[in-house]
């Protein structure tokens, strides 16, 4: 007889550990990202090793594409302070999904998996963010970015990762020209690196 698999392995397989930061062109960032059925333990210790990789790498978001798990979860800490580790509003977004939006407003933005690299991105203003915390419970909340909810920038920003969308994609080709140069350089490295092209940016 077959023996079930265990609860873990039946949405994501898994949680790897170590973990580690993946950056453009890696494929993983590229993947859809596939909902999360099991709230447990390990999901726990995942989404703290997560936090460990963001405060390292000195992040405000991190999505779980980025460290190579194809999952819909990320981590934000809008109010990250350099001084004191912990002290901000580190939070767990789990199955994300936004609702309602209105208005749009641009912010210049970055990412982990582009380091060095910023440009204005436009976005949703006022929208309702409903997620599951790391019980599963249901959660919701309202964001005014021009209200002065930073955060609705960087949900909407780790929300894409989750769809294999990057913030590069938002930009105007003016933009990306301002860009290329250091993309091709990282190109470059994950050729040299892996052997392989990856999944570079098509424009
Ligand atoms: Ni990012």
């Amino acid at each position: 007889m077959l023996k079930p698999l265990p609860e873990h392995m039946d949405d994501t397989g898994s949680y790897p550990d170590p973990i580690s930061l993946v950056e453009y062109p890696h494929p993983a960032l590229r993947k859809r990202a596939r909902p999360v059925t099991v709230f447990d333990q390990r999901l726990r210790g995942f989404c703290a090793r997560m936090f460990a990789v963001m405060e390292a790498e000195k992040g405000v978001g991190l999505a779980a594409p980025q460290v190579g798990v194809p999952a819909r979860i990320f981590i934000t800490d809008h109010l990250r302070r350099k001084d004191a580790p912990g002290a901000g509003d580190p939070r767990i977004w789990i199955n994300p999904r936004i609702e309602q939006p209105e208005g749009e407003t641009s912010y210049e933005e970055g990412c982990l998996s582009f380091p060095g690299m910023y440009s204005k991105v436009m976005r949703h203003n006022r929208f309702v963010i409903h997620w599951q915390d790391v019980d599963g419970a249901e959660r919701s909340q309202r964001l005014d970015v021009e209200a002065g909810d930073f955060l609705g920038i960087v949900v909407q920003h780790e929300l894409d990762h989750l769809d294999g969308k990057l913030f590069v994609d938002h930009l105007s080709p003016a933009q990306l020209t301002l860009l290329r140069r250091r993309l091709r350089e990282m190109e470059a490295d994950y050729r040299k690196a892996t052997g392989k092209t990856g999944a570079p940016l098509r424009r």
